[in-house]
């Protein structure tokens, strides 16, 4: 069995406060911030500078992230952190600004372009050391040794793994999450949904990955409807951050399967919200993965609807009543993907072999093509 290390986490109302206990231990006195201009214009970067600028802490700020970051986009981050000598870099923001501030900081003292590392493990150096702040539950990027980034040559997004890029620490502060409009609570809540779900009926799932996954999907199916119906609920807010964060320990070490395969050409050739691609391949691929992990579906059911004696079929009745109740699509015709897109996305997600090679059941190209296309109307 192997465990990724994790970065020391603090989690509560207000503990961005203790940014700047962590930059001193880090040795560090001129940072960068890497946010998106919706962190900005919804207040988050303000809170965070505040806190900063009152321990005298210089920041240089970039604000360049846009969502599903491209290798292009995060090789400039990292020119920018190179050229103005901070010594620490804190990535503020959804699994973009994460997986960005992640990539650049590591980038800072590697050559090149990350293009030459995609993969797992081809990182040569550690970077400069990196504080995760996350403003979505969500990615669970904040803990993972992965970043996900859109290749524009080939219209897909490419997975970057490396233990240099975990964070150093993470601060998971409901408070930065109250704005998150209901369309992406919905979203980045069945992210985090299918990451603790996919992590445990992973072919690679552990006795350690299966602990966090279970009380990771408690956490999130019991919470998402409140934080949904209520942003500015801090309790449902917090447990949605804590149960993100537990699906991103469950899937960093067991890995994510079909789900996330499949919804990646729906992210990178038609730019679906990386959440709702999620949801809407998760139906279709429990009951394709059902004869391989009957018990673990049901299960899951269980935990959701916290009755005892379902069967596999609960779980999708379960799920379709979650994205139901936060209003997302329930197929892709839906959301105007063309049925001609079927034939070349099914060839695409073969691609995806890092993500497939965890799945329990074997994914053939025929099957893809059935799987997208049930996806489309069902
Ligand atoms: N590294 C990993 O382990 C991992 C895992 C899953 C997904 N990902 C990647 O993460 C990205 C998706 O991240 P995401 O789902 O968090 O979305 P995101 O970071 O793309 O953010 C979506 C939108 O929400 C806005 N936003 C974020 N927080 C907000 C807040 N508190 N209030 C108001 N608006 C807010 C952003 O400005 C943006 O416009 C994708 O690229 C995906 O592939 C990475
Ligand atoms: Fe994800």
């Amino acid at each position: 069995m192997n465990i990724w290390p994790m970065p020391q986490i603090k989690i509560g109302a207000g503990c961005i406060n203790d940014i700047p206990t962590a930059l001193k231990e880090l040795n560090a006195k001129k940072v960068m911030v890497v946010t998106g201009k919706g962190t900005v214009r919804v207040g988050n970067y303000d809170k965070v500078k505040t806190v900063l600028d009152a321990s005298g802490i210089t920041v240089v700020h970039s604000d360049d992230v846009q969502p599903d970051p491209s290798i292009q986009l995060v090789d400039s981050i990292a020119e920018k952190a190179r050229k103005s000598g901070v010594q620490a870099v804190i990535g503020l923001g959804g699994g973009s600004a994460l997986d960005s501030a992640k990539v650049a900081a590591a980038m800072v003292t590697n050559e090149g372009s990350i293009r030459d590392y995609i993969g797992v493990g081809l990182l040569p150096k550690p970077g400069l050391p990196l504080i995760a702040v996350p403003t979505t539950a969500g990615t669970g990027s904040e803990v993972t040794h992965l970043s996900i980034l859109s290749d524009l040559e080939n219209q897909t997004k490419k997975g970057f793994g490396s233990s240099f890029v975990i964070p150093k620490y993470a601060f998971l502060d409901p408070e930065l999450t109250t704005g998150l409009p209901q369309k992406s609570t919905a979203a980045t809540g069945l992210d985090a949904f299918c990451h603790c779900v996919e992590a445990y009926t992973s072919a690679n799932a552990t006795e350690y990955t299966d602990a966090l996954a279970v009380k990771a999907i408690k956490l999130i199916s019991g919470n998402i409807r409140a934080a949904y119906n209520n942003g500015e609920d801090l309790f449902a807010r917090e447990n949605m951050l804590l149960g993100s964060l537990l699906a991103g320990m469950a899937f960093a070490n067991a890995g994510v399967t079909a789900v996330h395969a499949f919804a990646y050409p729906l992210g990178g050739m038609f730019h679906v919200p990386h959440g709702m691609a999620n949801s809407l391949m998760l139906p279709v691929i429990i009951k394709f993965n059902a004869s391989s992990k009957k018990e673990r579906f049901a299960h899951v059911a269980e935990l959701m609807s916290g009755k005892k004696g379902a069967d596999w079929q609960d779980c999708i009745s379960e799920v379709e009543k979650l994205c139901e109740d936060v209003n997302l699509p329930r197929n892709l015709k839906a959301i105007d993907i063309p049925e001609s897109a079927i034939k070349p996305m099914s060839i695409s997600v073969m691609d995806q072999t890092r993500l497939l090679v965890n799945n329990p059941r074997e994914v053939t190209q025929k099957d893809a093509f059935d799987l997208y296309t049930e996806a489309w109307s069902r």
